[in-house]
């Protein structure tokens, strides 16, 4: 395992005071310095703190989260530096991100590591999500193939998650998969175990099937959905919004930036690395791309008109969707991360959403978003208990 020390910015007392000045919304002039020229044409101070809360069922986080997946490996398959991993986690806090998403089988277990050594300092002042649901190793944190939410590897796998975490409770924890073999009821009520030691604040599900939805919040309620949503993939507008709406669920959109793309990262010339999952989505082959890139031209064109990055249009657009939308985009680059913080400060009025959301539903985006194996693992409805 990597061992790396990674470098304190600020003392925690000054992080909560800069936390305390996001949340009120009372910015406080201390983003000048941190300003790159890479995003200096469209950032302000305001821009580079996160503008705003939100509540994911009663779970109270910034409006903007951070995924930290790629931190042990990015999608072009280098691996990051990891000091400069844990900078980019702790000045996003400095910066007013309090919501932190990771999952075990993200390494698998290192990104728990990182994303653990990162926040120990502050700790009590984020929530902090991770996941459980395929079968891996504890030990080795070995992927031995297809899922796994039997109660007693929950359990087990929970308590690997909070070692790695260096916490006492996760505050947000999903089942990342449904388990095709293991009724929701009895997941949930590992869950249930787990919240009653302590060790789980909150719950929610990815990329489940409706109806598991409804059985698993009928008998522990659930704090949020986290599935696939962007301009690129609008899935969830069909029916998994208006149900946690109904029920009253946040929403977290996972690849918010369609990995990248909504940010300009894929062009008609692009082609990926042996090894990177990108390259695995016909979306984004030759053959699609040049339909596709008109979302992007869109983007850009939106993103001239607002004077922001195209990047933060995508995000701006996510979250003026609903108030209970919180994406978390993912980056192993600080510029990027400030980038993405800034998009809490770019808004639409009724009339440019409406005129947006028309424009983004007339592409027509060419191409499946993922390969037909991690498909089939989406919007699974677990067995009846019998
Ligand atoms: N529940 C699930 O099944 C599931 C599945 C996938 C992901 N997730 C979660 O969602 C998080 C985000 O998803 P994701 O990483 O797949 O996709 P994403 O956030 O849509 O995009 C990440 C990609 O965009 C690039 N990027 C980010 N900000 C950028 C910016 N401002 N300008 C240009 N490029 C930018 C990143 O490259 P750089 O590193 O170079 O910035 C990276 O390649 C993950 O970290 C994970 O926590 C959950």
């Amino acid at each position: 395992m990597q061992k790396d020390e990674g470098k304190v910015t600020k003392s925690p007392i000054a992080r909560r005071s800069i936390l305390a000045a996001a949340g009120g919304l009372a910015l406080a002039p201390l983003a000048g310095a941190l300003v790159t020229k890479a995003h200096a044409q469209t950032t302000n101070e305001q821009q580079t703190t996160v503008k705003g809360r939100r509540m994911l069922g009663s779970l109270e986080v910034s409006a903007i989260g951070m995924g930290v997946q790629n931190m042990h490996r990015a999608y072009p398959t280098t691996i990051p530096n990891r000091s400069e991993m844990l900078n980019i986690i702790r000045t996003a806090y400095d910066q007013g991100v309090t919501f932190f998403d990771t999952a075990e089988v993200y390494g698998p277990h290192e990104c728990e590591r990182i994303l653990g050594e990162a926040i120990s300092s502050f700790r009590d002042q984020v929530v902090i999500t991770s996941k459980f649901g395929f079968d891996v190793d504890f030990e080795t944190g070995e992927r031995r193939g297809g899922r796994n939410s039997k109660p007693d590897h929950i359990k087990l796998a929970v308590e690997g998650m909070l070692k790695r975490l260096k916490t006492d409770r996760i505050d947000l924890l999903y089942q990342h998969r449904v388990d095709p073999e293991v009724p929701i009821e009895d997941v949930a009520g590992a869950v249930k175990d787990l919240m009653d030691e302590g060790k789980v604040l909150h719950w929610g599900m990815s990329e489940m099937g409706l109806k598991t939805l409804r059985r698993a919040h009928a008998v522990l309620p659930l704090t949020a959905v986290q599935s696939e949503y962007s301009m690129v993939w609008r899935g969830p507008e069909q029916e998994v919004l208006a149900t946690c709406e109904e029920l009253g669920i946040g929403f977290v959109p996972w690849s918010p930036l369609g990995v990248g793309f909504l940010c300009g990262a894929i062009d008609e010339r692009t082609r990926f690395a042996e090894g990177d999952f990108r390259g695995l989505t016909s979306r984004y082959q030759p053959e699609n791309l040049p339909n596709n890139l008109a979302l992007f031209e869109l983007v850009k064109s939106w993103a001239e008109r607002k004077d922001a990055q195209p990047g933060q249009i995508a995000l701006a657009w996510l979250m003026a969707q609903k108030p209970w939308i919180v994406p978390i985009p993912g980056t192993t680059q600080m510029a990027h991360m400030r980038e993405n913080v800034g998009s809490t400060s770019v808004e639409f009025t009724s009339e440019e959403l409406a005129e947006l959301n028309t424009a983004v539903r007339a592409i027509k985006i060419k191409g499946a978003r993922l390969p037909d194996a991690v498909q089939a693992m989406s919007g699974v409805e677990a067995p009846e208990k019998s």
